[in-house]
């Protein structure tokens, strides 16, 4: 359900405690938000008027009340991802400071389109505070997108690592002559945060609507979307739209990560299976092999990750020192 309230009031009205499987939201900015174009210089033809600010001497107790209705409504082990510039952060991290909320990750979004400067550097950066509420293990779908064994072709890098480093670069959509909201988060950063942290299913709350894009992108992945929005010009242009999304409309645009070819991957290492590790690296060693062409052979063929393979031979002196001394004994 979508509701044309303030959030703080629509929280306490509408939301049972421990409800909310996820929030992601992105409040207003207290820097007279309602004025941005000016600073970006952009044609505002097609952005929705009515975009409300929060004056900048309330900013942290109203921060701080929207935090505690937010953190009422989570349940044990759900996650929050706060969207924030740098100029109120402070704000945010203090109110946060004062829950229970337990910080996971800080998140730098790097962006396009930054605000033009000339005689400083460019800001293209924002900040996403991942936090869970305590009580229960959070969902966090490590391989929803990405399998331990897929490689980047170009570094060789693993790239379910490379996606969940915590400096995310995806563009903003440029969406030019369609109707938007002033700072619409882009679709690939909302369902980045929403395969991570939700099942299908489950419930995602926005306490600050604007264009409904995290309910738009979470109702598209099959979860369930709730919210709040307190501009009326906003509210009843979306609430329309929100109506044209299909659930699960998106879950085909979403790629499917190969099955892991690190097919031992977390079982435990018998004494057997080490020594077989140790022994074809012997082999492949002194037949010239390069220990990185060896780890990927071994993970092929044994299905463990290269991290653990790496371990079991670097625990191990013995294999080099074989080597070095030209004993061609292997481990019995
Ligand atoms: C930064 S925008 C959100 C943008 C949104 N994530 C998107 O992708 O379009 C913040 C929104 O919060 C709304 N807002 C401001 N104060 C509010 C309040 N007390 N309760 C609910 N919404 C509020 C503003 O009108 C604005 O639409």
């Amino acid at each position: 359900m979508f509701y044309n309230v303030d959030c703080i009031e629509g929280a306490t009205q509408f939301l049972k405690d421990s409800s909310v499987d996820l929030i992601i939201t992105d409040p207003p900015y207290g820097i007279g938000g309602d004025m941005l174009h000016k600073h970006y210089n952009r044609n505002e033809d097609f952005v929705l008027d009515g975009y409300i600010e929060v004056p900048k001497e309330e900013y942290y107790d109203f921060t701080y009340s929207w935090i505690k209705e937010a953190e009422r409504v989570l349940k044990p082990g759900g996650a929050m991802y706060i969207v924030s510039g740098y100029t109120n952060l402070i704000h945010i991290l203090n109110a946060l400071s004062r829950t229970q909320m337990k910080e996971i990750n800080h998140i730098i979004w790097k962006f396009n389109f930054g605000v033009y400067t000339k005689n400083k550097y460019i800001s293209s950066h924002y900040h996403i505070l991942y936090y869970v509420k305590p009580g229960a293990k959070p969902t966090f779908n490590t391989h929803s997108r990405y399998s331990d064994s897929e490689k980047d072709d170009d570094s060789n890098g693993s790239l379910n690592y490379q996606d969940r480093e915590d400096v995310w670069v995806i563009n903003r959509e440029y969406k030019p002559g369609q109707i938007k909201n002033k700072n619409e988060l882009p679709t690939q950063l909302l369902a980045k945060m929403i395969q991570y942290s939700s099942n299908e299913g489950d419930l995602v709350c926005d306490f600050f609507l604007g264009s409904f894009s995290t309910a738009k992108v979470s109702i598209g992945l099959n979860r369930r979307a709730c919210g709040f929005e307190k501009s009326q010009i906003a509210y009843s242009y979306q609430i329309n739209e929100i109506e044209k999304v299909e659930s699960g409309s998106l879950l085909d645009s979403l790629r499917t990560p190969p099955a892991n070819n690190y097919f031992n991957q977390g079982k435990p290492i018998e004494e057997n299976e080490k020594k077989e590790i140790l022994n074809r690296y012997i082999k492949m060693k002194k037949s010239g092999m390069s220990k990185k062409k060896i780890i990927e052979k071994l993970g092929q063929d044994i299905g463990r990750g290269p991290w653990s393979l790496d371990k079991i031979i670097s625990a191990s002196k013995t294999p080099e020192t074989l080597i070095r001394n030209g004993q061609p004994k292997l481990f019995e």
